[in-house]
């Protein structure tokens, strides 16, 4: 059976990963992120024996709901987004541990009534619980939420011990430096660093983790991996939707605070960063607070560092699209960019003089993200570039998504009397070696932090190091309002200022 413990995902995985008995409280319990991702996270954990004995699930919300109307609520959401089916064995054990608190986000009495009921679990089973909150809220609330913790004793329940109380917090933190300042500011008021769990749910990708494991578990890379034979890092993540009913959000927000700020630069983080001196949390986060740190200050003015675009109308699959403009809840006069673009250097010993280039944007030509790592080419001695010797530089690229995988252009002979050459592209897939079933970023995120593993989220100063490189271009894009700011048509790769961007060091996109 494809799911059963003996699927490879599982293998040897229930003897480490065991976590202890645990409440989870999700606040925002009627959130779309909720429906979509936690609660089939905590089902899928549920079907894989991943789940404590003593699990026990809260929903916290402002609708006043019961218990049996929650558990459907609940239900109703794994039939519609899990991976796998509903099974009814699985379900009803963790129904029978699921329940409901009706609160405000800012009503103290309501979470001393989740202290209660977390009492009362624990009283009714007879043994201590760590309690995981995870704030699944519009940002607006994540500070009374956090207060309220403190306030009511939940968030300091058990210090100093293992079982302490955690917290998961999603994102976005912050949108610019000073209000990721003043909310780690409230986090730190109320919860030690160890307590805490910065969501971005990249981290969580199985591809995102394989690349701590090719970089530092295969020999070859290690010594290549630097400037003496890299020649420039592209990161791409491109989206071939639009803003669709989320236009409301977007125009709040726009594609350097919504993807690059934080997915992004933690791609740069892992591709770029020392290796750590162990595998740990807080050895991997040092690294990435280094890195992040030995970037140079981004030049957001014109013929700087950065473009920025919104996307015009344009065909997708046969059919007209409206352009960023044109959408619902947009305004006709927005400065809010769908594409972003960033030329960084990062000045330490290994990556001085090597272009990292970051680009993300709504309706591209293509849905995926990939790191690509292009090497230096050989010297042309032997094969001079001609009609006969088709030649590319190489390039390794690790794909984020769709088709997870890994691929390496390498040059080769043609076939044939003369010697002809084209590059070929050598491919690892995931899905051929391992089969499609992967378990989803959230099931690995909750799980981490119900185990106090916080190697795949963010560290405090980590968030503060990524707002502090981008806020002055935030700045600065503000004060300009919507001049410099070019489009691109739908389906396409982004604006010529993106291209430019590139040109100046002798460099194209890869069309991946
Ligand atoms: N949806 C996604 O795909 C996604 C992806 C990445 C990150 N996130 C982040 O995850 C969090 C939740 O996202 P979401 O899409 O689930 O949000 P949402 O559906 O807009 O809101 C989640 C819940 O928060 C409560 N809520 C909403 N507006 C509120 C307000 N003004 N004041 C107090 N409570 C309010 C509601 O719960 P009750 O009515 O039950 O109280 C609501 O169901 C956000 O921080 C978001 O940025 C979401």
């Amino acid at each position: 059976m494809a799911d059963s413990p003996r699927h490879p995902f599982l293998q040897g995985l229930s003897k480490h990963r065991g976590a202890p008995p645990t409440v989870v409280v999700i606040f925002g319990a009627s959130g779309d992120l909720t429906a979509r991702k936690l609660i089939p996270a905590v089902y899928n954990l549920g079907f894989d024996n991943l789940l404590p004995a003593d699990f026990f699930f809260v929903g916290f919300g402002r609708k006043i709901i019961s218990d049996d109307e929650f558990r459907a609520l609940a239900a109703a959401a794994v039939k519609e987004h899990s991976r796998r089916e509903l099974k009814e064995d699985v379900w009803s054990r963790i129904a029978a541990h699921t329940s409901y608190v009706a609160g405000g986000y800012d009503e103290k009495a309501a979470f001393d009534r989740l202290a209660q009921h977390i009492a009362a679990i624990e009283q009714t089973i007879g043994r201590e619980v760590q309690t995981l909150f995870y704030i699944s809220t519009p940002p607006s609330v994540f500070a009374p939420i956090l207060l309220n913790l403190g306030a009511s004793g939940l968030a300091g329940k058990y210090a100093g011990q293992p079982h302490h109380a955690k917290v998961i917090i999603e994102k976005p933190f912050g949108r610019d430096l000073g209000s990721a300042l003043e909310l780690n500011a409230t986090l730190r008021r109320v919860f030690q660093e160890e307590q805490v769990y910065r969501i971005d749910h990249y981290l969580g990708k199985e591809t995102v983790q394989d690349l701590l494991v090719q970089r530092f578990s295969n020999a070859i890379f290690e010594p290549l991996w630097n400037r003496n034979f890299i020649d420039s890092v592209q990161i791409t993540v491109a989206e071939d939707v639009g803003v669709g009913t989320r236009g409301g959000y977007y125009e709040q927000s726009g594609c350097l605070r919504d993807i690059i700020q934080n997915h992004t630069m933690q791609l740069l983080a892992l591709t770029a960063m020392e290796p750590p001196v162990a595998n740990e949390a807080e050895a991997i986060r040092d690294e990435k607070v280094k890195v992040l740190k030995a970037i140079q200050p981004i030049n957001p003015g014109p013929g700087g560092d950065v473009a920025r675009a919104q996307y015009a109308a344009g065909m997708i699959g046969g059919k007209t699209v409206p352009g960023y403009l044109q959408e619902a809840d947009i305004a006709p006069s927005s400065a809010t960019e769908t594409y972003a673009a960033i030329r960084l250097s990062i000045n330490n010993w290994r990556w001085q003089g090597v272009p990292f280039y970051l680009r993300s944007g709504k309706r591209m030509a293509r849905r995926v993200t990939e790191i690509a790592i292009n090497f230096k080419r050989a010297p042309g001695t032997l094969f001079a570039e001609s009609d006969r010797f088709n030649l590319a530089a190489n390039t390794l690229s690790f794909q984020i998504q769709p088709d997870e995988g890994l691929s390496l252009i390498l040059n080769t002979k043609i076939p044939g009397l003369e010697t002809r050459t084209q590059p070929v592209k050598m491919s690892f897939r995931y899905s051929t070696t391992f089969g499609s079933n992967t378990p989803e970023a959230y099931e690995r995120l909750v799980l981490d932090a119900m185990i106090g593993d916080g190697t795949l989220f963010i560290r405090g100063d980590e968030a503060e190091a990524s707002w502090k490189l981008c806020t002055p271009v935030l700045d600065a894009w503000a004060a300009a309002g919507r001049a410099g700011m070019e489009s691109y048509v739908a389906g396409s790769w982004g604006p010529a200022g993106g291209d430019a961007l590139l040109a100046r060091n002798h460099h194209v996109w890869r069309q991946p």
